[in-house]
């Protein structure tokens, strides 16, 4: 019996390390991307250097795995990283930086495997985004808004891939406990007015994330809404989540920035 793929970049650690877990013991074959060398014992997880900033690698990816002839049923574009710090200090290239991983590179990931994903009527894209992309946080200014223009690209280009019947989601996730904080890219500010607002705003950040959602928990709950034929545009995990974005949606802009503001800023 031929066995259903998924392709998770970012497989090498946090949440696609525990989605290709899961979907391995699920009888999946899986494919993970990331630019480190890592290998799997599980036998049906193969994992592909990859680092999705490049098209030339994604290319070779997508060929390696179109070879086994197989359509790819899921593809989770789960690789990301964030950056930190006072907007008017962030340099160009740490701002460019972002946006190639989170946007460019989601972009450029779903690029090259449409081909592979427009094999299979059905198919399904999900992006692992972030309730920062929807609720914008200060001093995460450029992880919000890579996260909010890739969950806009994506809104716009399900509805061009609607006719080929490949489904696209975004999972607006919130606090996981994984390498993701101690990943972060943090710049100290060079003012004093920021210095101490900032220092505070991280240290909640990374204490919310590490007293978080576990990775494993997270992949469990991707895992079995993949499974639906429905995918909502947009979904989050977990009750608080929920409420964060339906108060997001229906409270005046100026209160929830002034909420924001009292947690981050
Ligand atoms: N943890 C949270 O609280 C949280 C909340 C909301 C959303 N998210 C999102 O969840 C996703 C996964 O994060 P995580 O929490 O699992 O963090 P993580 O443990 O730091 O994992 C990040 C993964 O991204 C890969 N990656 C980074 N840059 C890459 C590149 N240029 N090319 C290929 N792979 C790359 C890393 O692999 P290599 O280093 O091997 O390349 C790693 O496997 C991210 O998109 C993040 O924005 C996380």
């Amino acid at each position: 019996m031929i066995k259903p793929t998924v392709v998770i970049t970012g497989g090498s650690s946090g949440i696609g390390q525990e989605l290709a877990r899961v979907y391995a013991a699920h009888h999946y074959q899986v494919y993970t991307l990331s630019r480190r060398v890592y290998s799997w014992k599980e036998v049906n997880i193969r994992h592909l250097g990859c680092d999705i900033t490049k098209a030339g690698d994604l290319q070779l990816a997508a060929s390696e795995i179109a070879k086994a002839g197989h359509p790819v049923d899921i593809l989770i574009c789960c690789a990301g990283y964030g950056i930190a710090g006072v907007t008017e200090e962030t340099s160009l290239e740490s701002a460019r930086q972002q946006f190639d991983v989170n946007f460019f590179g989601a972009f450029l990931t779903i690029q090259n495997f449409l081909p592979l994903l427009k094999k299979k009527r059905g198919s399904k894209i999900l992006f692992i985004s972030s309730v920062a992309g929807e609720i914008a946080l200060p001093y995460q200014s450029f992880y919000s808004a890579s996260k909010a223009a890739m969950n806009k690209l994506l809104e716009a280009w399900q509805l061009e891939l609607k006719p080929f019947g490949v489904k696209v989601s975004s999972f607006l996730l919130g606090d996981i406990k994984t390498d993701f904080t101690a990943h972060r890219q943090a710049q100290a500010s060079h003012q004093p007015h920021y210095r101490k607002k900032l220092a505070n705003s991280i240290a909640k950040m990374a204490k919310d994330e590490q007293t978080g959602m576990s990775a494993n928990y997270v992949a469990k709950v991707i895992f079995k809404r993949s499974q639906r034929k429905y995918q909502p545009p947009v979904q989050t995990i977990g009750w608080q989540y929920h409420l964060f974005l339906l108060l997001q949606r229906i409270l005046p802009r100026k209160l929830v920035l002034f909420l924001v503001g009292l947690l981050y800023a």
